[in-house]
């Protein structure tokens, strides 16, 4: 009887539940969990602050990571081990608050041997979207020694794209709107460290050039900043929003500077591309996961977790173990 996380339009909004293995959806591999995690999208769905889920009642979380129990597919069978992030799981599926999920074969890619369940949840789709604008900015010419800016830093996508970023010899400089957090992310390899402050007020199109590259999780006055700051041919990779979806700026730091703006998606990334990133990512150094900031809690605790991330409290990572309380 795999327990879930049930979220419901109604009061309680969200409540752990045991249900029948025939009450999972009919989907061509079932999962046994061992984790998931929590990432913005998962809070904005868990405290209903943002119009992810449609169709109640629902299981959010759109990461998990486990072992195939049962396959009528012939691209898995079962003992493997499995990752899933993405394709609407926790938006328009059943997700991964549960200890148990049925998912389509199409969703899944096989864990590398280098990473435990664990590991790779501790990246998720936080870790896979900051190497997906890596590779993004690699792609678009960015050197190594370059200066980079990673905005929403403590988070868990910036967090990870400092990390990254640094251990690929970039200069990263990181923005950060938590000053007791310095130390810890200088920790992560930031060189130095930009107070939002600096960057969240309302910005000319263009300012003194200062940074190569960008990897932007805030969205809206920041990035409008970040674009006016980029030296010349810089490149922007706009990853979120958690700062708003407007982009208050013109088309002068693209025309007179040459500035790139490169889009980066993690939900349906084809396979082929999601899985050359989390071969990189299991190729990650081990201290990068060590140095990473872990909170685990079980699914009681996950709406709790919702709520702060929201409020921006929550820094590094929220490890969602579906067999703890
Ligand atoms: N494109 C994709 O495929 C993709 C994938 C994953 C995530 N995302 C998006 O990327 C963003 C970050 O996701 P996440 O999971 O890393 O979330 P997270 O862990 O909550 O990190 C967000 C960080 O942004 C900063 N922040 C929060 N509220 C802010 C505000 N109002 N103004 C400016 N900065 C603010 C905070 O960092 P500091 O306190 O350090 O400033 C916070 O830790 C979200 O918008 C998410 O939807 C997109």
């Amino acid at each position: 009887m795999p327990r879930v996380l049930m979220l419901r339009d109604q009061e309680p909004r969200s409540q752990v539940e045991e249900l029948g293995v025939d009450q999972l959806p009919d989907r061509s591999v079932s999962v046994d969990i061992d984790y998931s995690d929590l990432n913005y999208k998962d809070a904005l769905a868990v405290t209903g602050k943002g119009k992810i889920v449609r169709d109640y009642p629902f299981v959010p979380g759109i990461d998990f990571a486990g072992t195939v129990r049962e396959s009528h597919s012939d691209r898995y069978a079962p003992g493997d081990k499995v990752i899933l992030t993405g394709w609407g799981v926790g938006e328009r599926h059943w997700g991964g608050f549960a200890e148990t999920m049925n998912v389509d074969a199409e969703w899944l890619v096989p864990c590398p041997e280098a990473l435990s369940p664990r590991d790779s949840m501790l990246l998720g789709t936080a870790g896979l979207t900051a190497m997906l604008s890596v590779i993004r900015l690699e792609q678009a010419g960015l050197a190594a020694g370059s200066k980079v800016l990673v905005t929403g830093a403590t988070g868990g996508v910036g967090s990870w794209a400092v990390q990254m970023l640094a251990q690929l010899d970039y200069e990263v400089h990181a923005v950060t709107g938590k000053a007791d957090q310095h130390a810890w992310l200088k920790e992560l390899g930031a060189s130095e460290i930009v107070d939002r402050s600096e960057l969240d007020g309302d910005t000319r199109p263009l300012e003194k050039g200062l940074w190569d590259g960008a990897v932007d999780t805030v969205g809206g006055k920041v990035l409008a900043s970040v674009l006016a700051r980029m030296t010349y041919q810089g490149r922007v990779a706009a990853v979120g929003l958690a700062g708003g979806t407007d982009l208050p700026t013109t088309v002068m730091p693209f025309i007179l500077r040459g500035v790139a703006l490169l889009g980066v998606d993690s939900v349906m990334v084809p396979f082929e591309q999601r899985q050359a990133a989390w071969q990189r990512l299991a190729a990650l150094p081990r201290d990068l996961f060590t140095r990473m900031h872990v909170e685990e809690v079980g699914l009681g605790q996950a709406a709790t977790q919702a709520e702060a991330m929201l409020k921006g409290k929550t820094r590094g990572r929220v490890l969602i173990n579906p067999h703890q309380d």
